[in-house]
């Protein structure tokens, strides 16, 4: 039987859809997991949240180029239809706009992927223009920018007071005039979400940032029951934690009685056929 030839869709494909059908994205980490996404999302999203979701990390701040690179190249294995975008980490693009060329440069050719996504706003538009002509997708990254966590001092949510507005305006106009195909909206009040919305060209891709963008994305362990401890924002569509822990404890009992492996888990000796 031929092949069945599934384009994957693309940045252009997702820069189209502003206004739209909203876009849909996840999180993921692994291959297993990005084959489940792949035929109910448009974008994947390799997220630095891993160091904190797979690592146990306190911030982002600590992944690595590689970290991002070795959990791309396994999402890009388990998908073969949706956009897969990849993070890059605090410290791999700030320095300069070569710097940044050289770690999409690693991340497009080592993961095959179909996208980059970085943090911040007036600050990386020159970056982001440089990187987009010379022929890097970038996804933007405004609002809440949990790789500055440290100049930030909180994960708390912006723009709740209206005299907050006016930067993160300029960062999201900044990004999106930059070339930015797309850009992700975190943690921000639902009035401001709205406004950057209708004001930008490219789609909006919120995380806490209200119905009104043009798509929404959440960190799949999050939406699934995992997370110990949550945002606000995060919808609960699954509780496999307390699943997990009860399979684990039936395993557990059944090995300790002996009940596993049962018959069916053995392999019996090969039954000889007689010759007489
Ligand atoms: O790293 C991540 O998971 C992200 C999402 C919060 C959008 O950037």
């Amino acid at each position: 039987m031929a092949d069945i030839d599934i384009r994957r869709i693309t940045a252009p494909d997702i820069r189209a859809r502003k206004g739209g059908e909203p876009i849909v994205a996840l999180t993921s980490y692994h291959a297993h997991t990005a084959r489940l996404l792949d035929a109910h999302v448009d974008f994947i999203l390799v997220g630095d949240s891993l160091g904190m979701v797979m690592h146990g990390l306190e911030t982002t701040v600590p992944v690595t180029l590689d970290m991002m690179i070795l959990q791309g190249r396994a999402v890009m294995r388990g998908s073969k239809r949706a956009l897969v975008v990849v993070d890059l980490p605090f410290g791999s693009y700030e320095a300069s706009k070569e710097q940044a060329f050289a770690s999409c440069a690693r991340v497009l050719k080592e993961t095959h992927c179909g996208a980059v996504k970085l943090e911040g706003g007036v600050r990386m538009a020159d970056t982001i223009r440089f990187l987009v002509e010379r022929g890097v997708p970038v996804m933007g990254h405004v609002g809440l920018t949990p790789q500055a966590i440290n100049t930030l001092g909180s994960f708390r949510a912006r723009g709740r007071d209206q005299a907050d507005w006016a930067p993160i305006l300029a960062d999201a106009k900044a990004v999106a005039e930059a070339g930015a195909f797309a850009m992700v909206i975190e943690a921000v009040a639902e009035p401001l979400a709205r406004k950057i919305t209708a004001e930008v060209k490219c789609p909006t891709i919120g995380i806490g940032a209200s119905p009104a963008c043009d798509g929404q994305i959440l960190v799949l362990e999050d939406m699934l029951g995992l997370s110990p401890r949550v945002p606000r924002f995060v919808k609960r569509y699954g509780e496999l934690a307390a699943h997990i822990e009860a399979a684990v404890k039936d395993y557990a009992r059944e090995v300790r009685s002996r009940e596993f492996p049962g018959s069916a888990n053995v392999y019996p000796l090969k039954t000889r056929s007689s010759s007489s």
